[in-house]
């Protein structure tokens, strides 16, 4: 497995599984069939209500520990909850995950920051990322963080490359894991004539494709199923590789243009709602 190198010097698997929108049954099952045919990152969230059978996938998978690397994200709502690192640590079943987010720049979001900068210390979180940040957010944080953040986790794909961010992230070394790297299925994306063409050169499909264009943009990717043979296929895009041209031709799709837009109302509800965690 490709991997990239993060400003700690951890690496980070360049493909994982993703399980946003995805029930508890749906994410074990994608959980443990995706580690149990090769990969090694796995992505969930306290607000997916998930972490338990994510956690139970990959017991059930039966790839060790340390060989996993484990993303999750703690919610608005536990930014001020002093236990917060421990009781998801608790709903997955691990004593130490590989990379903790901030999920929104909602709440008390720098308290939510302290808790990632103090679970780094303790080994509780080998990495920390925020997610969702941008703009007057980023800004603030820059001034007040003490750990600078291994990851970002942001929308990206081919319409949106991010590429005013990335100035910011290449200065300090901040690695993009890309969400909704295929559009969040949309069809438009993976039915741009480019990605056939390319996959019929290189014998693959336009998802593979596009995420394949992911990894050579530098990013680490996190594609969500809930069907084998689509995770099977979005792990199997390292043995070929796109030229430059082939990138430069790629980046004619660039439209600046987002598939989700978060307005500021948004941001205050996801700051006043707190998931129902699974139980057992
Ligand atoms: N930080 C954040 O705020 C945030 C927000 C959104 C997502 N995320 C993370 O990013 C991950 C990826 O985003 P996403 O799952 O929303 O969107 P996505 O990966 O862009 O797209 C997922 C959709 O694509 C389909 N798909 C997957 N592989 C395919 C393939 N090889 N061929 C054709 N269709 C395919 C899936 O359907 P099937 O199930 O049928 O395969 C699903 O409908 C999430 O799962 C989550 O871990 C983070």
């Amino acid at each position: 497995m490709e991997t990239i190198k993060l400003n700690n010097n951890l690496q980070c698997p360049v493909v994982g599984i993703g399980t946003f929108m995805l029930s508890p049954e749906e994410a074990e099952n994608s959980v443990r069939e995706a580690l149990k045919m090769g990969y090694s990152l796995v992505d969930t969230a306290n607000a997916y209500v998930n972490e338990r059978a994510c956690g139970r996938g990959m017991r059930d998978s039966g790839v060790k520990r340390e060989n996993i690397f484990l993303s999750t994200k703690l919610w608005p709502s536990e930014y001020e909850n002093e236990n917060a690192v421990d009781e998801t640590l608790e709903r997955l079943g691990v004593d130490y995950v590989d990379l903790l987010y901030i999920h929104q720049p909602a709440g008390n979001w720098l308290a939510g920051y302290r808790q990632l900068e103090k679970a780094y210390k303790a080994g509780k979180a080998k990495s920390i990322g925020i997610s969702n940040f941008e703009g007057k957010y980023l800004d603030e944080l820059m001034t007040q963080w003490e750990i600078v953040p291994q990851f970002i986790q942001m929308e990206a794909h081919p319409y949106f490359t991010q590429k005013e961010l990335r100035k910011t992230l290449n200065k300090y070394d901040i690695k993009l894991m890309s969400w909704y790297p295929l559009g969040h299925g949309d069809t438009s994306l993976m039915n741009e004539p480019v990605f056939a063409e390319l996959g019929g050169k290189y014998g693959k499909t336009p998802a593979q494709v596009i995420l394949r264009w992911h990894t050579q943009m530098g990013f680490a990717v996190i594609p969500g199923s809930k069907n084998v043979d689509h995770i099977k296929d979005n792990l199997d895009i390292l043995d070929f590789k796109l030229t430059d041209d082939e990138m430069a031709s790629i980046a004619t799709l660039d439209k600046d243009e987002r598939y989700y837009h978060r307005t500021d109302e948004q941001l205050a509800g996801f700051a006043a709602w707190r998931p129902d965690f699974e139980r057992a």
